[in-house]
């Protein structure tokens, strides 16, 4: 019999495969899903083989994983209590999904992946398994095994000559792919402590170390999704990598956020999203353009809904297809260019433009026009304040208030 193992070539996954061995006797098929973490997977795969999982598959998942799953988001501007940009929260149900597809493929009958039981990720892998395989079997070693702590794992490692995988830096749990790196554990544990920034931070500089003159940068969209910068047509990859490079050497997209998780417990974490963040801010930019007001306002609350769900792992629902299909039709004239200026971690709006914006310079203008008369103002406000008057003249008669 054949598990699939979301193998990502860290500790927590390399242990898994002799314990996946010896606990089920299962062929271990590891598979490794690129999202932008920027590993050598070449490495990684012979790490999985020499480990002793039977094949290693290696899947270039970048493209997917934006246009499916950062524009959807980025489209509705969803955002996990006021700060973080989903950079998790998107791309597991992606991995979850590829997962599904390689265990029909090599007629596998379970899936491991290594999230702990105390986090949000295993939900969000298992509601996509679900949601696809309601028949296979999940493994999730760490709600299972007595392993209790890193050390523990190298001894288990090393009790079985087993090369110990020491990735770059791993002393914060890390998260990483082309949308954002999420940082937790250590001197972030204790609210009170400030985030030690220089040691953390892999994707942009630390604000005040970035350059006095700061930066112009342009990004156009077409129907609510980017496609250039400063002028330049760009497929998705090369964009995220271009705004990843920009906002970062900013100092743009910093995130600090004591955030509640599903399963109950609050947590602590920095993200680094440089640039999602510049994406966030020039996108909202159009959609204050190009929006009517009802729309706009229908909007934030689905924005919220969706965020939530993103959030809980529940991406594969109706609700969540229903809403993206609202976005889209929502989104359909959203297309033009923002101009902003990064300024040592913030950015600021430096003029929008789009052929199907709805602001009208000669209505809003000072000087009386046609399309607008003034004099029209006093009878709508009539009949809008009526409630209002009508309540308080009651009040007055009654002396009730
Ligand atoms: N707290 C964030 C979330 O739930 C980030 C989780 C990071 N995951 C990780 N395996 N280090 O989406
Ligand atoms: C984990 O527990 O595996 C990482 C953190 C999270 O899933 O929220």
């Amino acid at each position: 019999e054949k598990v699939i193992l979301a193998y990502s070539g860290g500790l927590d996954t390399t242990v898994i495969i002799p314990w996946l061995k010896e606990n089920y006797d299962y062929d271990v098929v590891a598979v490794c899903i690129d999202v932008g973490q920027g590993d050598d997977w070449g490495k990684i795969k012979q790490r999985a083989l020499d480990t002793g999982a039977s094949s290693c598959y290696v899947v270039d998942a970048r493209e997917e994983y934006i246009t499916d799953f950062i524009w959807p988001a980025l489209k509705a501007n969803a955002i996990y209590e006021d700060r973080y940009l989903l950079g998790t929260s998107t791309a597991r149900p992606l991995i979850a999904k590829i997962l599904v597809d390689y265990a029909r493929q090599e007629g596998a009958t379970a899936i491991c992946h290594g999230a702990t039981g105390k986090g949000n990720d295993q939900i969000r892998f298992e509601l996509t398994i679900k949601a696809f395989a309601p028949d296979l079997k999940i493994i999730a070693p760490w709600r299972i095994w007595d392993i209790q702590s890193r050390e523990e794992e190298i001894e288990y490692l090393e009790k079985r000559n087993i090369p110990v995988p020491m990735k770059k830096d791993q002393s914060y749990s890390r998260d990483e792919n082309i949308w954002h790196l999420s940082h937790e554990g250590l001197e972030l544990e204790e609210t009170e402590n400030e985030p030690n920034w220089k040691h953390m931070l892999q994707l942009t500089v630390v604000p005040e170390e970035a350059p006095e003159a700061g930066e112009y940068v342009e990004v156009g969209f077409e129907h609510g999704i980017p496609v250039s910068v400063n002028g330049k047509k760009m497929g998705a990859l090369e964009l995220m990598k271009e705004l990843n490079k920009i906002g970062g050497r900013n100092g743009v997209g910093l995130v600090d956020i004591v955030e509640n998780r599903v399963v109950g417990m609050k947590s602590r974490g920095v993200y680094e999203t440089p640039g999602g963040a510049i994406l966030y801010f020039a996108h909202e930019q159009m959609d204050h353009l190009c929006l009517d007001r009802d729309t706009y306002f229908f909007k934030q609350q689905a924005s919220l809904k969706m965020s939530e769900l993103i959030y809980n792992g529940r991406w594969y629902t109706r609700l969540m297809e229903s809403l993206m299909a609202f976005m889209d039709t929502a989104e359909q004239n959203v297309t033009g260019t923002v101009k902003m200026k990064l300024y040592k971690g913030s950015i600021r709006g430096a003029g929008s433009s789009s052929p199907y914006s709805l602001y009208n310079a000669n209505i809003a203008s000072f000087t009386t026009g046609d399309l607008y008369d003034h004099h029209d103002a006093e009878g709508f406000i009539t009949l809008f304040g009526l409630p209002l008057k009508v309540r308080a003249m009651m009040e007055q008669a009654t002396g009730q208030g």
